[in-house]
C-alpha cells in the first residue's frame, strides 16, 4: 500500500474512492451529501459508514461518508472511523483512495498521518490460512489530504503497522507451526532482512548458565527451547533499551493442567514474544537514533512424565531457588532466567510483556494493558506512550506487602502468591530479579488477543512498545 499526502480539494480527487467525515466543513457541507445522509436515514456516530455513488461534484466514483456525530473529534472516535472504513473499502475493493483531513482533539496533524496510515494499513492484515496463499492487498494507493509534503510520519505509521501485522501473524498462527524453533527462525529472518545481531541459545547453552527455572518449564515438552537475543544498533553511545517477551507456544498448564474449554487460545501465549519481535521490525524499519535488543525466551508448557510437578524446587539463574506450587504459573519462570541474562546487555531500561495472568483482565478487561514498574519515571513515559499510540496501559502497585504473599516453606519464594491480586504477585516475583536495572512490566493477557467471533491477535502493544522507543530517539 503506497500513502501520499496531497494538497487538492478532496472533490478533485479522480481515484475509485474517496473518504470524508460527517463533520467536516469542505465536503459534507459543499455539496449534496447532507441531503443523502437524511434521505438515507444515516445515523452519525463514530463507527457508522454511509457508501454513496456518484456524488454531484465529485470526480470519484464512490464517496465514503463516516459518521461522527456532534460529539468533539477524539482520538479514540478518528480511529474507530477510520477502522470501520477500512472495512467498507475492503469490501467495494478500491484501488485509489483519498481520505480528508480531520481535525483532532489533542493532537497535532503529524498525530493524525501517522494514525491514519497505520489503521489504514493495518485493515489489509488478513489471518493466514493454512495452506493457502497469501491474497494481494486489495488497496493500492491512499492520499492523505494535507497543506504538507513531509511522508515521514506516515511511514512511521506504515512501520508501526507492519510491526503490528507480524505479532498478529505470529499470535494466529497455531501452535503446531508457532513452535520456540520457528520464533527463533523468524528472529533470524528479521536479523537477515535489516541486519540486524541475532543470537540463539540452545537449551544446553542455558543449563549452562545456570536457567533451571526455564528450563524446568520446557522440560515436560518435545519441542526445544530457546533464548533468542536481537540487535539493532542505531546509536553508538546509548545504552540498549532492551525489551523481553514472553514466548510460551503454547501453555497447557502442565501438570496443573487447563481446563479444557478455550484451551485453544493458549496458542496466544507468545503474544509477548511477538510484540517485541513486531517492535523490532518497526524500529529496524525506521531506523531511529537509539539502541534497542529484544530477548525472547521460548518454550512450550506441557505435561509429561518428566514434566515439573507441584511442589518441585528449582535454582534460577540469579541463585534464587523457587517452588513451584503451580505449574500453571510458567511466564513468571521463564522470564526470570531471562531478566537475569539481560543484565549482559547493561540495559538503559528493560520492559518485559506478557501474557502473565488472568487476573489482569479480570481488573482491567481488554483495554488496558497492566503496568507495573521499580521506577516510576519509567512508569510515566510508559503511560504516556501509551496514551499517544492509543495502545494504553494502567498502572497498578507492587508494594512490599504484596511480595510477602510469595513466601515459601521450601525455598527462596514460591512461584504463585494465592488467589488476591494475582496479576501484582506475578510483577512482585519478576521484582525480585530486576533489582539491577530500571524495569517496567506489561501484563497484556487482556489486550494480546479477542475472543469471540473476531477471534485473533491484536498486534498490541507494538504501538506502546515502539511510540516509547521512538520518544527515546528524540
Ligand atoms: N498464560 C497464562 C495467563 C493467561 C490466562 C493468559 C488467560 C491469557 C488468558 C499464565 O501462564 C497462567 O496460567 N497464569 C495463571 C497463574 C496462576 C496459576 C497463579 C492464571 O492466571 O490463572
Ligand atoms: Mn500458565
Ligand atoms: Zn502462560
Amino acid at each position: 500500500m503506497k500513502f501520499s499526502l496531497i494538497d487538492t480539494p478532496i472533490q478533485n480527487f479522480d481515484g475509485d474512492c474517496v473518504v470524508v467525515f460527517t463533520n467536516s466543513e469542505v465536503a459534507v457541507s459543499d455539496s449534496n451529501i447532507q441531503q443523502l445522509i437524511e434521505l438515507n436515514n444515516f445515523e452519525s456516530k463514530p463507527g457508522t459508514t454511509l457508501l454513496l455513488n456518484l456524488v454531484d461534484g465529485f470526480k470519484a466514483t464512490q464517496v465514503v461518508v463516516l459518521g461522527m456525530g456532534d460529539l468533539p473529534n477524539t482520538a479514540k472516535n478518528y480511529i474507530k472511523a477510520l477502522t470501520s472504513a477500512s472495512s467498507v473499502l475492503n469490501a467495494i475493493k478500491s484501488k485509489s483512495v483519498m481520505i480528508e483531513a480531520l481535525d483532532i482533539d489533542d493532537f497535532d496533524e503529524n498525530w493524525s498521518h501517522r494514525m491514519a496510515a497505520r489503521v489504514l494499513q493495518n485493515a489489509n492484515y488478513e489471518i493466514q490460512q493454512v495452506g493457502v496463499d497469501k491474497k494481494d492487498e486489495s488497496i493500492e494507493s491512499i492520499a492523505i489530504q494535507s497543506s504538507q509534503d513531509d511522508v515521514h510520519e506516515v511511514l512511521k505509521g506504515q512501520a508501526i503497522a507492519d510491526g503490528m501485522s507480524l505479532a498478529r501473524h505470529l499470535g494466529d498462527l497455531p501452535s503446531n507451526i508457532c513452535t520456540p524453533t520457528y520464533l527463533a527462525q523468524t528472529a533470524q529472518d528479521l536479523a537477515k532482512e535489516f541486519n540486524l545481531e541475532c543470537e540463539v541459545l540452545e537449551e544446553a547453552d542455558m543449563a549452562k548458565l545456570g536457567m533451571g527455572s526455564l528450563l524446568s518449564v520446557s522440560k515436560g515438552s518435545i519441542e526445544p527451547p530457546k533464548l533468542i537475543s536481537l540487535s539493532y544498533k542505531g546509536n553508538s553511545n546509548a545504552k540498549p533499551i532492551v525489551l523481553v517477551g514472553k514466548g510460551v507456544t503454547f501453555d497447557s498448564g502442565g501438570i496443573s493442567l487447563k481446563p479444557g474449554a478455550g484451551m485453544d487460545e493458549m496458542k496466544y501465549d507468545m503474544c509477548g514474544a511477538a510484540s517485541v519481535l513486531g517492535a523490532m521490525r518497526t524500529i529496524a524499519q525506521l531506523q531511529p537514533k537509539v539502541n534497542l535488543t529484544i530477548v525472547v525466551p521460548t518454550v512450550e508448557n506441557m505435561p509429561a512424565h518428566n514434566a515439573s510437578k507441584p511442589g518441585d524446587v528449582v535454582t534460577s539463574m540469579s541463585g534464587q531457588t523457587i517452588e513451584i506450587l503451580n505449574t500453571d504459573a510458567e511466564g513468571r519462570l521463564i522470564l526470570c532466567d531471562a531478566l537475569t541474562y539481560v543484565e549482559k546487555f547493561n540495559p538503559e531500561v528493560v520492559i518485559d510483556t506478557a501474557t502473565l495472568t488472568g487476573a489482569v483482565i479480570v481488573a482491567l478487561g481488554k483495554h488496558h494493558c497492566g503496568l507495573m514498574a521499580n521506577d516510576q519515571d519509567l512508569a510515566d513515559d510508559l503511560l504516556a506512550a501509551g496514551r499517544t499510540s492509543l495502545d494504553s496501559a494502567w498502572q497498578l502497585p507492587l508494594d512490599d506487602e504484596y511480595d510477602e504473599l510469595l513466601k515459601s516453606n521450601f525455598a527462596d519464594m514460591g512461584n504463585i502468591g494465592g488467589r488476591e491480586a494475582g496479576t501484582v504477585t506475578a510483577a512482585c516475583f519478576l521484582a525480585r530479579y530486576t533489582q539491577g536495572y530500571r524495569w517496567a512490566h506489561l501484563d497484556i493477557a487482556g489486550t494480546a488477543w479477542v475472543s469471540g467471533a473476531k477471534k485473533g491477535a491484536t498486534g498490541r502493544p507494538v504501538p506502546l512498545l515502539t511510540q516509547y522507543v521512538l520518544d527515546q530517539a528524540d
